[in-house]
C-alpha cells in the first residue's frame, strides 16, 4: 500500500502501538534554515513516537547525505539512548553493490560523489 501523508502526523495518529518491525527514513529533507528546523522530521517527540510504533527490538533507520542532519541524527540519538540502541546499518535488499538503500536519491547524487551517512536504532 502507498500513503501520501505528512509521516508525522501518520505515525502520531493513525498508528497504533507496537505495530511496526522497520521504519524507513531514507533522505529526508534536510531544512537546512534554523528558523526550519523544528521541520525536520525528527525531534524528541516524533523519536518518542516512533518508538511507541515500533517492536520491541524493530529497526528505526535513518540514511542523510547532509552534514547537519546528520549531527541532528547523532545527537537525537545520544539524547534517546534509553530508547534506542546503536546498530550496524544493514542494506536492505534493494541496494546494490556498493549501495546504501538503492533509492532515486542515492543513485542522483552518488553520481556527484556526495557523503552518505546511516544508522540503524533499535528499539530497547
Ligand atoms: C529527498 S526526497 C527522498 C525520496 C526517497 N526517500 C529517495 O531516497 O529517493 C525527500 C522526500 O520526502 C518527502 N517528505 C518530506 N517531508 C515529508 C513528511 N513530513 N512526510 C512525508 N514525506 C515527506 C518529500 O515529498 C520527498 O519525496
Amino acid at each position: 500500500m502507498i500513503l501520501r501523508a505528512d509521516g508525522a502526523q501518520f505515525i502520531r495518529f493513525w498508528c497504533a502501538d507496537d505495530v511496526a518491525s522497520v521504519i524507513h527514513l531514507y533522505f529526508s529533507d534536510p531544512w537546512p534554515k534554523k528558523r526550519h528546523h523544528k521541520r525536520r522530521l525528527i525531534q524528541d517527540s516524533s523519536l518518542r513516537e516512533l518508538h511507541r510504533v515500533l517492536h520491541v527490538g524493530g529497526e528505526l533507520r535513518l540514511v542523510t547525505d547532509h552534514d547537519e542532519l546528520w549531527a541532528w541524527y547523532e545527537e537525537h540519538a545520544q539524547r534517546h539512548a534509553d530508547l534506542f540502541g546503536r546498530q550496524p546499518f544493514n542494506p536492505p535488499e534493494s541496494a546494490g553493490p556498493d549501495e546504501i538503500v538503492g533509492t532515486n536519491f542515492e543513485r542522483k547524487y552518488r553520481r556527484e560523489a556526495r557523503p552518505f551517512y546511516a544508522m540503524t536504532l533499535q528499539k530497547k
